[in-house]
């Protein structure tokens, strides 16, 4: 015998899909309780549209319902949102709409579920000022839960998980046997999305006795079909010397095969942390079971985990990193027509970006306000975007952040912007260089971690640089289409502001040359045609100008729907802040969340060296060697997917006909992009086989998007998911790679099955 069995197949399944979060100390937990009992709380969408609702923690506990009072049959999906999906939890009047409400309603009892992506907020009005406060500290306490929990405590906590428990509410009439609807009742339970046509001819297979019903051992064939991946098997079998299980030297050999670490040692660990057989954990052993669970853990994923933690050297100057950065902060949907809001400055921050933007007005009542001028777009008080800024400035990311500030405000309301950007921001804001730093130079994201820095113009003259005051205030000004009424008079500069800005002193930009005689603190913004024209007529001096001085790239004013830019081409040149509009999906954002994704997404990533000699040859345009130029061959295999989503859009009864693209984006040579073939009717487990080569020149800017699209014979393909990471972050072997939504939320369990092989070219064959 093996031995007895550990767990229950399900619960291999399950654990992958990391819905189950609840373990001691939270299930338990009141403010928890609290949320599964339901609450009965007032939705808000205006002042005037107030509707009771009841809030409810399904038995998944990520799963939040929330119901209206009449019983309509609207689709509940929509009704609903996920742990996963929240952002934050505001508490009191912090929305925007809930501070127009203050002195109307009770301010402790009211909550703003802020969500990821585009998602409108929820805001809520409770019965109690302690009710509010629970269902706040809830969904905190359960998001840290899914973050706190590591693989081997998913898997440790989840024999205690009752999922039997889960069962047996499922099975309604409780005679232990479970009809095709109470299988439907526990796939939801438990939050899995099959499609009816999978689930039910899964059904009707794993119905051995054929009487409608599933037995206790039917249900774990059905689990185990659930979780069946003959591919995974097959590589099994490969590494497998006597084809049932993976001893340690075997494994050792997979290991190697990998490029990992390929010791007895770690192979041993990988039993004891993946193998669930208690004999075969005892033996040295691991079964296909444990091989899979290892597979599809978090260890095994594309990404390589080193570099999921600040790993680069953070003390170099500031104009060495590319930082994340956002343009037009303020907006929550285009700039015509998107409101002003500080929850976009939350999503940002949230999200590493460590460079906002604030576009400043004059207001009422000698407050400065924030919006997009001269548009219809709503208008947020300065006042409240300092405040939430200093709320959320460091929560993502220990390193500086930098305020851009489009500064379009007479002299008097600057001075008030001072004063808030002094009294809010206190010590975290930088009010002189730092001591034993030469004040010529830029310091390093090190030497200004917790430091607020504001990015304006600067009014005193630095000798050999040019006194800006006499130039406009706002760098988009000049371009910016909508900005046609601009009023020199407005230039002005306050003494207060002024003073605040310290190494990042706007200048317009004249030349290189003029340039290169500058202190480093000095910066210029450029258009993204303006950067575009000097990559291509002098690429080499914008890498060098690049590596001694900071230049933001924004947005054409001509994107009316706050569509972005490439943001390749920009880091290809050693562009720092490369702008784009965080609140507009789509490939650009995919590409920024690609490139900060690695060093613990901090929103610092450290150019490589070739990009910030002094000296360097770099020229992003070059296509016959030099520097950063070590040519390898990528050769990709995809092998198949697991259960993709179908496009928001479609009919539920629809099925999805996959197809892959797998693209490379890098200096203008290593552009590339190949797509699989399309498998008929099958989002669930479809497999391609396909194999892609790709020789890319310049590694180290190079980043590899794999891309999911519903093939249509009519229409437009459909997104489904994506994941894009750095070349040098990718593994190579057998990976999954874990696919994201278009607003870049998991779409876990959706993954793609892989084979990544890298060979250095001959350099030979190259010249
Ligand atoms: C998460 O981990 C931290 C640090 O280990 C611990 O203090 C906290 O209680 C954990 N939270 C939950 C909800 O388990
Ligand atoms: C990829 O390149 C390798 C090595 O040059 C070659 O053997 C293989 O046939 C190529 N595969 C494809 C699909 O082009």
């Amino acid at each position: 015998s093996r031995g007895k069995k550990k767990t229950f197949p399900l619960q291999k399944y399950l654990t992958d899909k990391f819905v189950f979060v609840f373990s001691e100390g939270v299930q338990d937990d009141e403010d928890v309780k609290q949320m599964l009992q339901g609450s009965s709380m007032v939705k808000v969408r205006s002042p005037r549209w107030q509707k009771r609702r009841t809030l409810k923690l399904l038995e998944d506990g990520v799963t939040v319902w929330c119901q209206s009072h009449k019983t309509s049959s609207r689709a509940k999906e929509q009704q609903s949102f996920s742990i996963m999906e929240v952002e934050c939890v505001r508490e009191g009047c912090q929305s925007e709409l809930l501070r127009r409400m203050v002195g109307t309603v009770p301010e402790g009892s009211c909550l703003t579920v802020v969500f990821k992506g585009p998602r409108k907020s929820l805001d809520l009005l409770c019965h109690s000022d302690e009710e509010a406060q629970r269902w706040a500290r809830g969904i905190r306490k359960l998001q840290e839960r899914v973050e706190n929990m590591t693989q081997k405590e998913k898997l440790d906590q989840y024999p205690k998980i009752r999922q039997d428990s889960v069962k047996l509410r499922a099975d309604q009439n409780h005679d232990d046997k479970m009809s095709y609807e109470e299988v439907q009742t526990l796939l939801q339970m438990i939050n899995i999305d099959l499609s009816d046509q999978y689930a039910r001819s899964l059904f009707q297979k794993c119905d051995r006795s054929a009487d409608g019903r599933l037995d206790h051992g039917e249900i774990e064939v059905f689990c185990r079909e659930l979780l069946r991946r003959p591919e995974l098997d097959a590589v099994f079998i490969r590494y497998s010397a006597n084809g049932c299980v993976l001893s340690t030297v075997d494994l050792r050999d997979f290991l190697k095969d990998q490029g990992e670490d390929s010791s007895l040692i770690h192979a041993q660990s990988l039993i004891l942390t993946y193998e669930l057989n208690e004999w075969a954990q005892k033996n040295q052993f691991m079964t296909p079971n444990g091989f899979t669970m290892y597979m599809l853990s978090k260890e095994n994923c594309i990404f390589n985990p080193e570099h999921g933690r600040v790993y680069q050297d953070m003390k170099q100057p500031l104009a060495h990193y590319f930082i994340s950065s956002s343009h037009n902060t303020y907006l929550t949907k285009d700039q015509l027509t998107g409101d002003s809001s500080t929850e976009p400055y939350i999503r940002a921050l949230n999200h590493g970006c460590r460079c906002v933007e604030l576009d400043c007005w004059d207001g009422d009542k000698g407050e400065p306000v924030i919006y997009h001028g001269h548009t219809l777009t709503s208008k947020v008080p300065f006042v409240e975007v300092i405040q939430t800024i200093n709320e959320y400035a460091f929560k993502a990311s220990p390193y500086p952040l930098i305020l851009s500030l489009e500064n379009h405000c007479s002299v008097e309301q600057q001075t008030v912007m001072a004063r808030h950007l002094r009294s809010i921001l206190g010590d975290k804001l930088l009010t002189k260089p730092l001591e034993g730093i030469d004040i010529q130079t830029l310091p390093s994201p090190e030497d200004l971690k917790g430091k607020i820095l504001v990015k304006g113009k600067k009014q005193h003259v630095v000798e050999g640089s040019s006194d800006s005051s006499d130039f406009s205030s706002s760098d988009e000004e000049v371009t910016s289409f909508v900005c046609v009424s601009f009023q020199p008079g407005v230039s002005k500069l306050s003494p207060e502001l002024s003073d605040l800005v310290v190494y990042t002193r706007s200048v317009p930009f004249k030349s290189f040359e003029q340039a290169a005689k500058n202190p480093a603190t000095d910066m210029s913004s450029f258009s993204e045609s303006e950067a575009l024209r000097f990559i291509k007529e002098s690429g080499m001096s914008f890498v060098r100008h690049n590596g001694h001085q900071l230049s933001r790239i924004y947005p054409s004013g001509q994107r009316l729907q706050s569509s972005n830019y490439n943001p390749q081409e920009m880091w290809n040149a050693g562009c720092q802040i490369v702008a784009l509009n965080f609140q507009t999906p789509g490939e650009q954002m995919d590409l920024n969340h690609g490139r900060f994704m690695q060093n613990g997404q901090c929103g610092y990533i450290l150019k490589p060296p070739f990009m910030y000699h002094p000296e360097t040859t770099f020229n992003p345009e070059n296509v016959g060697g030099g520097p950063g130029h070590r040519p390898v061959l990528l050769t990709v295999r995809i092998i198949s997917a697991q259960q993709l989503p179908k496009p928001q859009w479609d009919k539920p009864s629809s099925i999805v006909d996959p197809q892959v693209w797998v693209e490379i984006h890098g200096v203008p040579i290593d552009i590339d992009k190949k797509k699989s073939h399309h498998v008929d009717n099958n989002g669930f487990n479809p497999r391609w086989d396909c194999t892609f080569n790709f020789t890319i020149h310049v590694p180290d800017l190079a980043l590899v998007r794999f891309m999911v699209e519903d093939y249509d014979y009519t229409s437009r393909n459909d997104f489904l998911g994506q994941c894009t990471l750095p070349f040098t972050s990718l593994r190579t072997g057998y990976r999954h790679v874990r696919l994201l939504k278009l607003d870049g939320s998991s779409l876990s369990p959706s993954s793609l099955f892989i084979h990544v092989k890298v060979t250095p070219c001959q350099r030979s064959s190259f010249n």
